[in-house]
């Protein structure tokens, strides 16, 4: 990777960066600074590996250089901060390493100052050593030496870098939008901030800044773009953070083949210097249902097969009263054919824990015998026409590992699903460096909420619908999703630009004519003075970034990210405040502090 670094200004403390320097520059003088890596004392001689942001050169010091240096040299520890000056030296043959840029050369050392000494880091920073995260991010500033997180960080720098050069190329306008304000909907928890000046009110802080980029529009500026801190207060995951990054987009008067066109090339020059590998644009587009029914859900991994199939037809009728009662009730019965496998019975057991993890109840499993029927638990209530009509759909041969899964099709996909993910996981089907993309398009409008008895918004609020508004059930969103791998990296809409439109969506929602004006009053009035044709997408900067550098987590692409429970090891927050401030906003805290009596 190119540190992208231009040669420093020279000064007291460095003319060179350690990872510049080449056999070319053997017989060269140069000042060098940095971190102590390594020390090693061999045969008389001390070699040193002095790190910088652009990576290791060795120095040497012999005990000729002179008593005073040899003793200073003597005394060096990891992680001291030093600056040295020498010539620059081609190593002998015997002593090159290959695996270093700047292997074949050291520098030996003539002066070496110590600028800084270093007590011992609470661990070593090396790429080997494994260390908990919670202590990586406690102590943060060593984590960062580590080569491993600062090549991610450069990575991360360079895909901001080439977004925002392309989106300026496009005259997009880079616009700044509140941190404090109300709330804008994405469907998660806000985080609020208690205002002082109005005792008892509080800011949120944006979950998008969605509306804004919207009144943008309105406001006639056509093409904007920010790099947006966004805030949710939902449950972390790998690739969630309660704040995270977002390349934020919004264009007027276009269609969804429009902003999918300028994203195709956009996210193709991100790819490109991500170093991801992925199909040549246009990128293909699935719809909802499709993916719903063949990998369980709307981001799904395509690098491998297991797709899913319904078999509810197939063994209808059977004596097999689970899955009877399921397709009576309305549910269906699915399955995945993990083709010719060995799977002990553990493993079998094994597979009812991830389906119950996903909410599911069970998961039936069967091997196809020569002659078609099945060797399993339920073979002998299905009778041989249905096991070889399912094996029909299913395309199984002799030997396939079948998996089958009977419940509402609401619970049958995600359990479905993971058991995908798991299968595919357990028996290595993921190939390596290969990357798989795709759109996710015609999504449903809402989705209607049992628990709440209500309709929830599939994407948000101001996605435009397409069909028959008395039907909220039939509605189509005008929305997009891109999908990598099996991670959502961004999603977008065309927005409703007619304000009869918007209030009739936000009725659908529960939020009544009076409830609207107050929470969007300002979006509901915008759009009543001429809003265009508008609409955009956010990509969730971090899960890019995490994607092109190959990690499992956001966390691993984030200077200074919180935990899994929200915290941040590093400087303690979240933490109690005291008892004045508290009081200054009109608060008062309902948790007893540690030690004191229950209120
Ligand atoms: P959405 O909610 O889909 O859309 O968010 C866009 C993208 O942001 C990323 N993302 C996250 N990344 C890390 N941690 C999180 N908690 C998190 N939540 C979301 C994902 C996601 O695809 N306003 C709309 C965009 C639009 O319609 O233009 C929005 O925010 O990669």
């Amino acid at each position: 990777m190119s540190h992208g670094l231009p040669a420093p200004r020279a000064n007291a403390y460095r003319d060179a960066w350690n990872g510049d320097l080449r056999a070319a520059d053997a017989g060269s003088e140069k000042r060098v600074a940095g971190w102590v890596h390594r020390r090693r004392d061999h045969g008389g001689l001390i070699f040193i590996d002095l790190r910088d942001r652009t990576g290791l050169l060795q120095l040497v010091i012999n005990p000729e250089a002179g008593g005073e240096l040899f003793t200073a040299a003597e005394h060096l520890r990891s992680e001291h901060v030093i600056t040295v000056t020498g010539a620059i030296e081609t190593r002998d043959a015997q002593n090159v390493n290959p695996n270093m840029p700047t292997g074949e050369i050291e520098l030996r050392v003539a002066t070496l100052e110590v600028l800084a000494t270093a007590e011992t880091p609470p661990f070593p920073v090396d790429s080997e050593t494994k260390v908990s995260e919670e202590i990586r991010l406690k102590h943060r500033a060593i984590d960062l030496r580590r080569q491993g997180l600062r090549d991610a960080l450069i990575l991360r720098s360079q895909i901001t870098n080439v977004m925002r050069q392309d989106l300026v190329e496009q005259g997009f306008l880079e616009i700044e939008t509140p941190i404090l304000t109300r709330s804008t909907p994405e469907g998660a928890r806000d985080f609020l901030v208690p205002s002082r000046n109005s005792p008892g009110s509080v800011y949120a802080l944006p979950q998008s800044p969605q509306l804004f980029k919207q009144l943008l529009m309105m406001g006639g500026l056509e093409r904007y773009y920010q790099i947006a801190r966004c805030f949710r207060d939902e449950d972390l995951r790998a690739d969630r953070q309660p704040e995270f990054t977002q390349l934020d987009i919004e264009m007027s008067f276009v269609t969804e083949d429009d902003v999918i066109a300028e994203m195709e090339r956009l996210m193709t020059k991100v790819f490109e210097v991500g170093g991801l590998d992925v199909a040549p644009a246009p990128w293909p587009r699935m719809n909802y249902d499709e993916a719903l029914l063949k990998y369980g859900n709307d981001r799904p991994d395509l690098r491998f097969g297991l797709e899913i199939k319904d078999i509810s037809e197939a063994i209808s009728g059977s004596d097999f009263k689970v899955f009877e009662s399921v397709i009576a009730g309305g549910g269906v019965v699915r399955a995945i054919n993990a083709g010719q496998r060995e799977f002990p019975r553990k493993e079998l057991d094994n597979l009812n824990e991830v389906a119950q993890r996903h909410g599911g109840k069970a998961v039936a499993w069967a091997f196809v015998q020569e002659d078609g029927t099945w060797r399993s638990p339920i073979a002998k209530f299905l009778g041989e026409e249905r096991m070889k009509a399912a094996n029909e759909v299913l395309e199984a041969s002799t030997g396939d590992l079948l998996i089958f899964v009977g419940d509402q099709a609401k619970v049958v996909a995600p359990v479905l699903s993971a058991l995908r993910l798991h299968l595919a996981a357990h028996f290595g089907l993921v190939p390596e460096g290969e990357h798989s993309i795709t759109w996710i398009v015609d999504f449903p409008m809402f989705e209607y909420n049992e628990d709440e008895g209500r309709w929830d918004a599939l994407h948000h609020p101001f996605t435009a619908p397409t069909g028959d508004l008395s039907d909220p059930g039939s509605l189509r969103s005008r929305a997009y999703d891109l999908v990598v791998d099996g991670s959502e990296l961004g999603g977008g809409s065309i927005r409703i630009n007619d304000p009869a439109v918007q209030s009739r969506v936000l009725e659908i929602l529960g939020i009544d004519a009076d409830e609207a004006q107050d929470r969007f009053g300002f979006l509901l009035d915008a759009l009543k003075y001429g809003a265009p044709p508008h609409g955009g997408i956010a990509f969730g900067i971090d899960r890019i970034a995490a994607t092109c550098a190959g990690r499992e987590s956001i966390r691993d692409v984030i200077a200074f990210p919180k935990t899994a429970t929200g915290g941040d090891p590093l400087t303690g927050a979240p933490d109690a405040v005291d008892a004045k401030q508290l009081r200054e906003l009109g608060l008062k805290s309902l948790v007893a502090e540690p030690g004191a009596p229950a209120a």
